[in-house]
């Protein structure tokens, strides 16, 4: 059985739209250790925390999750991290601590936006990687602006970024577009991590990288499929190159 490390997952307890209690969150972790997870990155929604919320007690509350993890004997460590929607304002953020990277690495989880399509995406882009960060796109195959024009994902990572497809995607969770366009850019080399994305112990949005990674073996092979949940993961969490 491989280690997987998972770099996107609401498990914070009453941050954004990812479990009410801490309970929740503690299952979350349970589940994701039975599926040989050895490490979870936090990733609350940015807007949520810095419009509702702080960095200082999303910070306590992976401390606190941590804490009950290891007194319950559970075998997993949770880093911190956020998912970041772009907009004109994240580079000031970054610097003004606002904004979180990936474990605190070179690696930052980027969302795009769900509708429209604004002009200043490839100028913030360009601006995390001249900064010296690799700006990791959040499932892209989710996204119509990815779903429509085709050939920006593979203009965005020859630019230097990387990306992450979402595990439930593999399997049709979010639907027969989503599943096929997954697959194609998996199939173009264009992905190179798969994440659960989490928001709940049980229901629509819980814990299965163990299934997307069946899948992700069917169509690209195990090698390939094993970098995806252990190796490229794993180099983002220590911060060397994938
Ligand atoms: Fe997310």
């Amino acid at each position: 059985m491989i280690d997987m490390y998972d770099i996107h997952n609401h498990l914070l307890p009453g941050v954004d739209d990812g479990p009410e209690d801490l309970l929740e969150s503690i299952q979350i972790c349970e589940i994701a250790q039975s599926q040989n997870t050895k490490m979870i990155i936090a990733t609350p929604h940015r807007k949520d925390v810095t419009e509702n919320h702080s960095v200082h007690l999303i910070k306590d509350l992976v401390s606190n999750i941590n804490g009950k993890l290891s007194q319950n004997k559970t075998d997993i460590d949770i880093k911190l991290g956020m998912e970041n929607h772009v907009d004109v304002g994240l580079m000031q953020d970054i610097e003004n601590g606002r904004a979180l990277t990936l474990n605190n690495s070179e690696y930052i989880l980027v969302e795009m936006p769900w509708e429209g399509r604004p002009s200043y995406i490839e100028q913030v882009i360009a601006e995390l990687l001249q900064s010296g960060l690799i700006p990791v796109l959040a499932h892209p195959e989710r996204m119509s602006l990815f779903q429509d024009e085709r050939e920006l994902l593979g203009e965005l990572v020859r630019m230097g970024c990387k990306s992450q497809i979402t595990a439930s995607s593999l399997y049709g969770k979010f639907g027969d577009k989503a599943q096929r366009v997954s697959v194609d850019m998996m199939v173009e080399g264009l992905i190179h991590v798969i994440a659960s994305d989490t928001h709940m112990a049980k229901g629509q949005r819980c814990y299965d990288m163990n299934l997307g990674f069946k899948f992700a073996k069917q169509i690209i092979g195990s090698y390939r499929a094993t970098q995806m949940v252990e190796g490229n993961p794993l180099a983002i969490f220590e911060n060397q190159k994938m």
